[in-house]
Protein backbone atom coordinates (compact mmCIF):
# COMPACT_ATOMS: atom_id res chain seq x y z
CA UNK A 1 0.00 0.00 0.00
CA UNK A 2 1.31 3.28 -0.66
CA UNK A 3 1.58 6.03 1.72
CA UNK A 4 1.09 9.01 -0.81
CA UNK A 5 -2.16 10.67 0.93
CA UNK A 6 -0.52 10.17 4.78
CA UNK A 7 -2.23 12.92 6.95
CA UNK A 8 -4.63 13.60 4.00
CA UNK A 9 -8.47 13.99 4.59
CA UNK A 10 -10.44 13.69 1.25
CA UNK A 11 -14.18 14.23 0.75
CA UNK A 12 -15.47 12.32 -2.27
CA UNK A 13 -19.68 12.38 -2.47
CA UNK A 14 -21.65 10.21 -4.42
CA UNK A 15 -19.30 7.21 -2.18
CA UNK A 16 -22.07 4.49 -2.32
CA UNK A 17 -22.14 4.59 -6.47
CA UNK A 18 -19.78 2.45 -8.91
CA UNK A 19 -16.96 5.89 -9.55
CA UNK A 20 -17.35 7.36 -5.54
CA UNK A 21 -16.80 3.71 -3.91
CA UNK A 22 -13.89 2.75 -6.40
CA UNK A 23 -12.51 6.64 -5.53
CA UNK A 24 -12.55 6.12 -1.66
CA UNK A 25 -11.03 3.04 -1.95
CA UNK A 26 -8.14 3.91 -3.92
CA UNK A 27 -7.85 7.34 -1.90
CA UNK A 28 -7.63 4.84 1.18
CA UNK A 29 -5.39 2.45 -0.10
CA UNK A 30 -2.94 5.38 -0.96
CA UNK A 31 -3.17 6.76 3.00
CA UNK A 32 -5.97 8.88 2.83
CA UNK A 33 -8.90 9.05 5.50
CA UNK A 34 -12.22 9.97 3.80
CA UNK A 35 -15.39 11.33 4.20
CA UNK A 36 -17.93 9.49 2.21
CA UNK A 37 -21.06 10.81 1.61
CA UNK A 38 -24.08 10.05 -0.35
CA UNK A 39 -27.76 10.53 -0.21
CA UNK A 40 -29.65 8.80 3.41
CA UNK A 41 -31.14 5.71 1.63
CA UNK A 42 -27.91 4.70 -1.14
CA UNK A 43 -26.31 1.73 0.39
CA UNK A 44 -23.10 3.91 2.12
CA UNK A 45 -22.31 0.98 4.67
CA UNK A 46 -21.21 -1.26 1.52
CA UNK A 47 -18.31 1.64 0.87
CA UNK A 48 -17.50 1.91 4.86
CA UNK A 49 -17.38 -1.98 4.85
CA UNK A 50 -14.60 -1.84 2.27
CA UNK A 51 -12.67 0.88 3.82
CA UNK A 52 -12.81 -1.16 6.96
CA UNK A 53 -12.03 -3.99 5.02
CA UNK A 54 -8.92 -2.42 3.72
CA UNK A 55 -8.07 -1.11 7.18
CA UNK A 56 -8.79 2.49 6.88
CA UNK A 57 -10.62 5.23 8.40
CA UNK A 58 -13.77 6.39 6.91
CA UNK A 59 -16.74 8.67 8.05
CA UNK A 60 -20.12 8.42 6.10
CA UNK A 61 -22.32 10.98 5.82
CA UNK A 62 -26.04 11.69 4.51
CA UNK A 63 -25.30 14.48 1.91
CA UNK A 64 -27.83 15.95 -0.58
CA UNK A 65 -25.53 17.78 -2.69
CA UNK A 66 -28.18 20.19 -3.80
CA UNK A 67 -28.34 21.19 -0.21
CA UNK A 68 -26.05 24.05 1.01
CA UNK A 69 -27.03 22.97 4.75
CA UNK A 70 -25.68 19.74 3.90
CA UNK A 71 -22.62 20.92 2.81
CA UNK A 72 -21.86 22.88 5.80
CA UNK A 73 -22.86 20.05 8.13
CA UNK A 74 -20.68 17.34 5.99
CA UNK A 75 -17.33 20.10 5.75
CA UNK A 76 -17.71 20.29 9.35
CA UNK A 77 -17.86 17.32 10.33
CA UNK A 78 -14.96 16.12 8.33
CA UNK A 79 -13.04 18.68 9.42
CA UNK A 80 -13.58 18.00 13.00
CA UNK A 81 -13.49 14.29 13.42
CA UNK A 82 -9.72 14.49 10.67
CA UNK A 83 -8.43 18.30 11.67
CA UNK A 84 -9.31 19.43 8.10
CA UNK A 85 -9.51 19.15 4.43
CA UNK A 86 -7.39 18.04 1.84
CA UNK A 87 -9.11 17.30 -0.90
CA UNK A 88 -12.81 17.03 -2.72
CA UNK A 89 -13.84 14.68 -5.13
CA UNK A 90 -17.28 16.30 -6.74
CA UNK A 91 -18.37 12.84 -7.88
CA UNK A 92 -22.56 12.60 -7.46
CA UNK A 93 -24.05 12.61 -10.79
CA UNK A 94 -27.10 11.57 -12.18
CA UNK A 95 -28.01 11.34 -15.79
CA UNK A 96 -31.57 12.16 -15.92
CA UNK A 97 -34.06 10.73 -18.71
CA UNK A 98 -32.56 9.58 -22.45
CA UNK A 99 -35.55 11.95 -24.49
CA UNK A 100 -35.02 14.13 -27.42
CA UNK A 101 -35.07 18.05 -26.42
CA UNK A 102 -38.40 18.24 -27.97
CA UNK A 103 -39.96 15.59 -25.65
CA UNK A 104 -37.77 15.55 -22.67
CA UNK A 105 -39.80 16.84 -19.51
CA UNK A 106 -38.84 20.55 -18.03
CA UNK A 107 -38.09 19.00 -14.99
CA UNK A 108 -35.59 16.56 -15.76
CA UNK A 109 -33.42 19.61 -17.29
CA UNK A 110 -33.96 21.00 -13.53
CA UNK A 111 -33.10 17.89 -11.63
CA UNK A 112 -29.95 16.84 -13.80
CA UNK A 113 -28.53 20.59 -13.44
CA UNK A 114 -29.04 20.80 -9.38
CA UNK A 115 -27.13 17.59 -9.08
CA UNK A 116 -24.44 17.86 -11.55
CA UNK A 117 -23.90 21.97 -11.47
CA UNK A 118 -24.96 23.47 -8.63
CA UNK A 119 -24.10 20.21 -6.46
CA UNK A 120 -20.62 21.05 -8.33
CA UNK A 121 -20.59 24.99 -7.14
CA UNK A 122 -21.82 24.57 -3.74
CA UNK A 123 -19.22 21.84 -2.96
CA UNK A 124 -16.67 23.98 -3.78
CA UNK A 125 -18.13 26.87 -2.10
CA UNK A 126 -18.06 24.80 1.02
CA UNK A 127 -14.36 23.54 0.96
CA UNK A 128 -12.30 26.13 -0.48
CA UNK A 129 -12.42 27.87 2.87
CA UNK A 130 -11.22 24.28 4.52
CA UNK A 131 -8.78 24.18 1.63
CA UNK A 132 -6.74 27.48 2.51
CA UNK A 133 -6.90 26.84 6.06
CA UNK A 134 -4.52 23.73 5.14
CA UNK A 135 -2.51 26.69 2.57
CA UNK A 136 -3.58 24.39 -0.78
CA UNK A 137 -5.48 21.22 -1.62
CA UNK A 138 -6.94 19.40 -4.70
CA UNK A 139 -10.24 19.62 -6.16
CA UNK A 140 -11.21 16.86 -8.85
CA UNK A 141 -14.97 17.69 -10.64
CA UNK A 142 -16.28 14.50 -12.31
CA UNK A 143 -17.19 16.00 -15.77
CA UNK A 144 -17.89 13.28 -19.08
CA UNK A 145 -16.81 13.06 -22.36
CA UNK A 146 -20.62 14.76 -22.47
CA UNK A 147 -18.44 17.53 -21.21
CA UNK A 148 -16.67 17.97 -24.43
CA UNK A 149 -19.15 16.29 -27.34
CA UNK A 150 -22.66 16.58 -27.60
CA UNK A 151 -25.27 13.65 -27.45
CA UNK A 152 -29.01 14.12 -28.46
CA UNK A 153 -30.39 11.73 -26.55
CA UNK A 154 -29.46 13.21 -23.32
CA UNK A 155 -29.22 17.13 -23.94
CA UNK A 156 -29.40 18.35 -20.18
CA UNK A 157 -26.31 15.83 -18.87
CA UNK A 158 -24.17 16.59 -21.77
CA UNK A 159 -25.28 20.61 -20.98
CA UNK A 160 -24.61 19.71 -17.00
CA UNK A 161 -20.80 18.58 -17.63
CA UNK A 162 -20.12 21.32 -20.21
CA UNK A 163 -21.05 23.43 -17.32
CA UNK A 164 -18.86 21.68 -14.68
CA UNK A 165 -15.75 22.18 -17.08
CA UNK A 166 -16.19 25.89 -17.17
CA UNK A 167 -16.75 25.86 -13.25
CA UNK A 168 -13.51 23.71 -13.02
CA UNK A 169 -11.61 26.42 -15.10
CA UNK A 170 -13.24 29.29 -12.73
CA UNK A 171 -12.10 27.67 -10.16
CA UNK A 172 -8.65 27.11 -10.74
CA UNK A 173 -8.09 30.69 -12.14
CA UNK A 174 -9.25 32.28 -8.77
CA UNK A 175 -8.10 30.06 -6.24
CA UNK A 176 -4.57 29.08 -8.39
CA UNK A 177 -2.87 32.19 -6.14
CA UNK A 178 -3.93 29.41 -3.02
CA UNK A 179 -2.45 26.78 -4.27
CA UNK A 180 -5.86 24.86 -4.58
CA UNK A 181 -5.52 23.15 -7.61
CA UNK A 182 -8.99 22.56 -9.61
CA UNK A 183 -9.76 19.78 -12.24
CA UNK A 184 -11.90 17.79 -14.38
CA UNK A 185 -11.88 13.95 -15.07
CA UNK A 186 -13.74 13.15 -18.36
CA UNK A 187 -14.71 8.99 -18.43
CA UNK A 188 -16.22 7.60 -21.42
CA UNK A 189 -18.93 4.80 -20.70
CA UNK A 190 -17.94 3.23 -17.22
CA UNK A 191 -19.16 0.11 -15.61
CA UNK A 192 -21.71 1.45 -13.04
CA UNK A 193 -25.31 1.47 -12.64
CA UNK A 194 -25.11 4.56 -14.74
CA UNK A 195 -24.80 3.08 -17.70
CA UNK A 196 -27.08 0.20 -17.55
CA UNK A 197 -29.75 2.95 -16.87
CA UNK A 198 -28.49 4.79 -20.32
CA UNK A 199 -28.42 1.34 -22.51
CA UNK A 200 -31.81 0.67 -21.32
CA UNK A 201 -32.90 3.92 -21.82
CA UNK A 202 -31.57 3.97 -25.33
CA UNK A 203 -33.08 0.80 -26.22
CA UNK A 204 -34.92 -1.49 -23.56
CA UNK A 205 -34.03 -4.76 -24.82
CA UNK A 206 -31.50 -3.92 -26.71
CA UNK A 207 -28.78 -3.33 -24.36
CA UNK A 208 -25.98 -5.77 -25.43
CA UNK A 209 -26.52 -3.73 -28.90
CA UNK A 210 -26.64 -0.35 -27.49
CA UNK A 211 -23.33 -1.29 -25.39
CA UNK A 212 -21.21 -2.94 -28.53
CA UNK A 213 -22.38 0.51 -30.71
CA UNK A 214 -20.83 2.45 -28.00
CA UNK A 215 -17.85 0.21 -27.49
CA UNK A 216 -17.34 0.70 -31.81
CA UNK A 217 -17.04 4.04 -30.80
CA UNK A 218 -14.04 3.58 -28.16
CA UNK A 219 -10.33 2.91 -29.50
CA UNK A 220 -9.58 0.59 -26.66
CA UNK A 221 -12.46 -0.96 -27.82
CA UNK A 222 -14.17 -1.58 -23.85
CA UNK A 223 -16.11 0.48 -21.43
CA UNK A 224 -13.69 1.40 -18.48
CA UNK A 225 -14.07 0.62 -15.28
CA UNK A 226 -13.98 2.60 -12.06
CA UNK A 227 -11.04 1.57 -11.15
CA UNK A 228 -9.21 3.42 -13.83
CA UNK A 229 -10.97 6.45 -13.37
CA UNK A 230 -10.24 6.25 -9.29
CA UNK A 231 -6.67 5.85 -10.40
CA UNK A 232 -6.75 9.03 -12.26
CA UNK A 233 -8.83 10.98 -9.95
CA UNK A 234 -5.88 10.01 -7.06
CA UNK A 235 -3.01 11.43 -9.39
CA UNK A 236 -4.87 14.42 -9.94
CA UNK A 237 -5.27 14.99 -5.67
CA UNK A 238 -1.35 13.93 -5.77
CA UNK A 239 1.49 15.61 -5.15
CA UNK A 240 2.69 14.76 -8.69
CA UNK A 241 0.02 16.56 -10.47
CA UNK A 242 1.53 19.86 -8.13
CA UNK A 243 1.83 21.82 -11.49
CA UNK A 244 -1.90 20.45 -13.33
CA UNK A 245 -4.80 22.63 -13.15
CA UNK A 246 -7.46 24.07 -14.93
CA UNK A 247 -7.03 20.30 -16.77
CA UNK A 248 -10.00 18.44 -18.36
CA UNK A 249 -7.83 14.84 -18.48
CA UNK A 250 -10.37 12.10 -20.56
CA UNK A 251 -10.71 8.43 -19.31
CA UNK A 252 -11.86 7.87 -22.56
CA UNK A 253 -10.31 4.87 -24.24
CA UNK A 254 -9.74 7.66 -27.17
CA UNK A 255 -13.28 8.15 -27.25
CA UNK A 256 -12.91 11.67 -27.98
CA UNK A 257 -9.60 11.52 -29.67
CA UNK A 258 -10.46 12.93 -32.71
N1 LIG B 1 -20.59 5.68 -15.47
C1 LIG B 1 -20.21 6.39 -16.52
O1 LIG B 1 -20.22 5.89 -17.64
C2 LIG B 1 -19.77 7.82 -16.35
C3 LIG B 1 -19.13 8.44 -17.44
C4 LIG B 1 -18.73 9.77 -17.32
C5 LIG B 1 -18.95 10.45 -16.14
N2 LIG B 1 -19.58 9.83 -15.10
C6 LIG B 1 -19.82 10.61 -13.89
O2 LIG B 1 -19.22 9.97 -12.79
C7 LIG B 1 -19.95 10.25 -11.60
C8 LIG B 1 -20.28 8.97 -10.87
O3 LIG B 1 -21.09 8.17 -11.72
P1 LIG B 1 -21.30 6.59 -11.52
O4 LIG B 1 -21.17 6.00 -12.86
O5 LIG B 1 -20.46 6.08 -10.42
O6 LIG B 1 -22.85 6.56 -11.16
P2 LIG B 1 -23.64 5.86 -9.96
O7 LIG B 1 -25.06 6.04 -10.27
O8 LIG B 1 -23.10 4.51 -9.72
O9 LIG B 1 -23.22 6.77 -8.70
C9 LIG B 1 -23.68 8.08 -8.54
C10 LIG B 1 -23.93 8.32 -7.06
O10 LIG B 1 -24.37 9.68 -6.89
C11 LIG B 1 -25.37 9.67 -5.89
N3 LIG B 1 -26.24 10.83 -6.00
C12 LIG B 1 -27.22 11.08 -6.91
N4 LIG B 1 -27.84 12.23 -6.62
C13 LIG B 1 -27.25 12.73 -5.50
C14 LIG B 1 -27.46 13.90 -4.71
N5 LIG B 1 -28.43 14.77 -4.99
N6 LIG B 1 -26.67 14.09 -3.62
C15 LIG B 1 -25.71 13.19 -3.31
N7 LIG B 1 -25.46 12.06 -4.02
C16 LIG B 1 -26.23 11.84 -5.10
C17 LIG B 1 -26.13 8.37 -6.13
O11 LIG B 1 -26.88 7.98 -4.98
C18 LIG B 1 -25.02 7.40 -6.50
O12 LIG B 1 -24.54 6.68 -5.39
C19 LIG B 1 -21.17 11.06 -12.04
O13 LIG B 1 -20.93 12.43 -11.87
C20 LIG B 1 -21.28 10.71 -13.52
O14 LIG B 1 -21.96 11.70 -14.25
C21 LIG B 1 -19.98 8.53 -15.18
Amino acid sequence: MSQRFEGKVAIVTGAAGGIGRATVERLVRDGARVVATDLKDAPIDETAAAVEAIGGEVLTAAHDVRSWDDWQRVVAEGASRFGGIDYLVNNAGIEGAVAAIDESPEDVFDQVLAVNVKGVFLGMKAVIPQLRKRGGGAIVNLASVAGVIGEAAIAPYVASKHAVIGLTKSAATGYGPEQVRVNAVGPAPIETRMMRALETGLGAGEEATIKAALEERIPLGRYGTPDEVAAVIAFLCSDDARYVTGSFYTVDGGMTNY
